[in-house]
């Protein structure tokens, strides 16, 4: 059975964590699903992490609608959300409504994500959700902010603390189905965690959050640079690495292929 936006809001109630991963490609995204992950994010992170870019800002509409095709065809069970990218869905609520619904329409994917809380935000996520689009918000450190914010934590002062938690609150009201909460204290994390009635999901966020969200490549420890928030549980890189150095060996001397592998 697929995971719903409902099932989210009854494991918050439960006390049951919600686990959530980025994937780009159909068999990550195979991958992720078998292992049991709840939620598949085709994050705008792409930018960096695949596409190599320095923040996610040039990421088009078009690439995240091609990755989560690949992404969606993968899956069983995990709700797949895609990131709606930068300035495809500020511009207007006629924007936003156009970007998500051919997320929707054209990926199969259930819902999308988009970045910032109140109150022009909260606005179009209530215009989304009124057109049938379930929206995961994302307040915190928000990447397509960078220029503004930077990669620091956020939430640092009380007015600051209190615009985080007011941007999580209205995106709630305006219909939101969970929250990504990212790079904030973790008593912040908390903090949001229980005066919001729907899930969190944090990165960066502090264990009180209702469930937690890691970039794959982090996880498996294929990135260049490992955020302070982030534990790589395998080393793929490495491994990846000494297998193409094997092999590039063993080309070189001849030993592959052997007339078995022929
Ligand atoms: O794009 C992304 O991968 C994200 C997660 C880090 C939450 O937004």
């Amino acid at each position: 059975m697929s995971v719903t936006i409902q099932q989210l809001s009854q494991w918050k109630q439960q006390g049951r964590a919600i686990v959530a991963l980025t994937a780009w490609d159909y068999s990550s995204a195979k991958l992720l699903d078998a292992a049991g992950v709840d939620l598949i994010l085709v994050g705008d992170s792409l930018g960096m992490v695949v596409l190599g870019y320095d923040t996610t800002l040039p990421v088009t509409l078009e690439e995240m609608l091609h990755h989560a095709k690949a992404v969606v065809r993968g899956v069983k069970n995990a709700l797949v959300v895609v990131d709606l990218p930068f300035m495809t869905y500020q511009e207007s609520i006629q924007q936003a409504l156009q970007s998500a619904g051919r997320v929707l329409k054209e990926t199969g994917a259930k819902a999308v994500k988009l970045e910032g809380g109140y109150p022009e935000m909260a606005e179009t996520v209530s215009r989304l959700v009124a057109a049938g689009i379930p929206v995961l918000g994302h307040v915190g450190l928000t990447p397509q902010s960078v220029h503004q914010l930077g990669w620091r934590q956020q939430g640092k002062t009380e007015a600051a603390r209190a615009q985080i938690l007011a941007e999580a609150l209205a995106l709630e009201a305006a219909g939101a189905f969970a929250v990504v909460l990212e790079h904030i204290s973790p008593q912040l994390g908390a903090e949001i965690s229980q005066k919001l009635t729907i899930p969190t999901i944090g990165i960066g966020a502090g264990p009180d959050c209702d469930g937690q969200i890691l970039v794959a490549h982090d996880l498996l420890g294929m990135s260049e640079r490992l955020p302070p928030f982030a534990k790589a549980y395998a080393n793929l890189g490495v491994l990846a690495t000494e297998a193409v150095q094997q092999y590039a060996a063993e080309v070189r001397s001849r030993q592959f292929p052997l007339r078995s592998n022929s």
